[in-house]
């Protein structure tokens, strides 16, 4: 029958006269004859109904229904504020959903009449005060901005919650804290110190998993007076869990909560006292700050002895201690890189030995990672004994082995470089420096009112360097970041500190106008071409 019906739409004139042929004639014929009209009739009128419906949907999706707006983005925008900036906290996170990264940093305000409406005294500060503003990465209009404490305070973003509307840790240096919901400015809650007069908080905060067995994940507050002290804190209320715990050394650098492969927590900090790594599992701390013990909590003997050797081996040529520990998330695990004073070694946690020592490297700031090549990160270190005879070394992470070399002088006080992940798995490295020379004979000239210059370098076309931008004011803060899902960077500047002035740039407009610095001794074939291939990157927005 079906066969039939799809017979008589393709040939009904065919059908039909074959119909009339092939029926049988008697009484029944006329109203099998008038059942088949209907039903074509029905049928074409179910047709039309459903090509009528299909345009109106289309019309409606069309032109009545707009296109969801895409958000304007201004290229670049700066905005001014009378105050001062020391802080070097930029945050960016998505506070008004329009799916592009908005801006919060904290500057202390001399004239609060400019930027928001509540000025210190409402808060129940004095002038000056600490403000904290989040600004619009689309253009830079102010979504809020309210005094937040009355000296200096660290900050930490996006610690506690989901990734919309994250909480701040704002910890005063005499440690006070309160957390602010980012998306409003608004407290969630706020404790008084209970440290010392004397003590001194040291950044950053380390997150912890959930301590107090609350459902939120709590912090690790280290601060010192004469020695080193823990204490751990709840993040759903700010209060302290347990007691204060001495743990015995004097710190001198920033510390990190390190998960070994195991799953154990240990919390390191170089310390000043033998000039070592110093390292507390976080198992023993919790025993002695809650008074009981947790399986949840481990030990991880194997990770410990790869510790202990390692560190002995980079002191055993080392009279300046250890300075520094940086994660690298490498391929299997984290990975630890250790910058003594005149050695840099990579400890792994599945190797017994450390992966590498090298000798005679003098670190200036603190090393960053990158993809030098597809699945082969890189580590940039600024190597020298000062900013004059600064060389920027790029190391393979896994061999230790210099993959590039280049003087590189710079100004003290210069910011951090950064690196960011392009779409072709490698990492565009972005350093601060006066103009580098070609030859290292060249004796530098940094007059002091030398403007800093921002250069870009790529892994593909190692011989040349991109000039950015020239700033002669102080960079206070500085962050390279994908801000929109278009997968073109921005340059974010706070300047200071007396005015503050915080400037967003495209990497791309930049490009255009940047200055081309060749590195060897011959003229590029074609500047156009390498202006090219800087200027078609695209990035992603995950850390390396
Ligand atoms: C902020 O100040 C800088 C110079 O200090 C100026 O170039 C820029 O145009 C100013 N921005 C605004 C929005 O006024
Ligand atoms: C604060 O700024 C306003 C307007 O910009 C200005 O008139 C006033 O004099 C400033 N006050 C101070 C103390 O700088
Ligand atoms: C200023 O205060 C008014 C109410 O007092 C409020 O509606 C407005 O949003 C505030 N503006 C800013 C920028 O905080
Ligand atoms: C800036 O962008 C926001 C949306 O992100 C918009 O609400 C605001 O009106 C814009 N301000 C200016 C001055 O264009
Ligand atoms: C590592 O060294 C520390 C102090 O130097 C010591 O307390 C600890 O027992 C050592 N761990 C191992 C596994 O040897
Ligand atoms: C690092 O810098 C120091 C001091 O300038 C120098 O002696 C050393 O050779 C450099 N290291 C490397 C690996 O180039
Ligand atoms: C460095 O350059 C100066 C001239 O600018 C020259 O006199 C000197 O011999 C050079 N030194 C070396 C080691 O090449
Ligand atoms: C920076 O300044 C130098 C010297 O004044 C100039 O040659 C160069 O083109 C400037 N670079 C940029 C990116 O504007």
């Amino acid at each position: 029958m079906e066969g039939k019906d799809l017979e008589a739409e393709i040939h009904p004139l065919k059908n039909e006269e074959g119909q009339e042929q092939k029926a049988p004639v008697g009484p029944g014929k006329e109203a099998a004859e008038s059942l088949h009209s209907r039903l074509s009739r029905c049928r074409a009128a179910a047709f039309f109904i459903s090509l009528f419906l299909c345009l109106l949907v289309v019309f409606v999706v069309s032109f009545i229904i707009p296109c969801p707006e895409r958000p304007a983005s201004q290229r670049a925008w700066s905005v001014n504020f009378s105050g001062t900036a020391t802080l070097s906290f930029l945050a960016t996170e998505d506070i008004d959903n329009d799916k592009i990264q908005d801006v919060l940093f904290i500057y202390t305000s001399t004239n609060d009449s400019d930027l928001s409406n509540h000025s210190c005294a409402d808060q129940g500060f004095s002038s000056p005060c600490s403000i904290m503003a989040a600004l619009s990465g689309a253009n830079g209009s102010v979504l809020w901005a309210k005094p937040v404490a009355q000296d200096k305070v660290l900050a930490d973003c996006g610690l506690l919650s989901p990734k919309s509307c994250s909480t701040c840790i704002l910890t005063s240096l005499s440690g006070s804290m309160q957390a602010i919901k980012s998306c409003t400015g608004n407290s969630l809650w706020s404790q008084l110190s209970s440290l010392g007069s004397k003590a001194s908080v040291l950044s950053p905060l380390l997150l912890l998993p959930d301590m107090d067995a609350d459902g939120v994940l709590d912090l690790l507050m280290l601060s010192q007076n004469g020695q080193v002290h823990s204490s751990v804190i709840s993040g759903r209320t700010g209060f302290q869990i347990g007691h204060q715990l001495s743990l015995g050394v004097e710190g001198v650098g920033r510390p990190l909560l390190h998960l070994t492969s195991m799953g154990a927590y240990y919390v390191l900090l170089p310390c000043r006292t033998s000039r070592s790594l110093c390292s507390w599992s976080l198992k023993e701390i919790h025993k002695q700050v809650t008074g009981r013990e947790d399986t949840v909590f481990k030990g991880d003997a194997l990770w410990e002895d790869t510790f202990n050797a390692t560190v002995s081996r980079l002191l055993l040529h080392n009279s300046g201690g250890i300075h520094q520990v940086v994660r690298v998330l490498g391929a299997r695990t984290e990975e630890l890189l250790v910058v003594a004073a005149e050695a840099l070694a990579l400890l792994s946690d599945q190797e017994q030995e450390p992966r590498w020592i090298l000798g005679s490297t003098r670190v200036l700031r603190t090393p960053i990672i990158g993809n030098y090549k597809p699945q082969a990160k890189a580590v940039a270190v600024e190597n020298g004994t000062n900013d004059k005879d600064r060389q920027i070394l790029l190391f393979g992470l896994d061999s230790g082995a210099i993959l590039w070399r280049q003087a590189f002088p710079s100004l003290p006080g210069a910011p951090e470089s950064a690196s960011l992940l392009t779409a072709d798995s490698h990492s565009v490295f972005f350093f601060w420096g006066l103009p580098p020379s070609t030859s290292t004979n060249q004796t530098v000239q940094a007059p002091q009112d030398a403007p800093h210059s921002l250069y870009m370098f790529h892994p593909t076309v190692p011989g040349f360097l991109l000039e950015l931008l020239n700033v002669s004011a102080q960079v206070v803060a500085f962050r390279v970041v994908v801000l929109e899902p278009s997968r073109h960077a921005t340059i974010l500047l706070l300047t200071g500190p007396s005015p503050v002035s915080l400037v967003k740039y495209k990497v791309r407009d930049l490009i255009q106008h940047g200055r081309l610095v060749s590195l060897q001794k011959s003229k590029p074939d074609s500047e156009l071409a390498i202006r090219d291939r800087f200027s078609r990157l695209r990035y992603l927005n995950t850390k390396a």
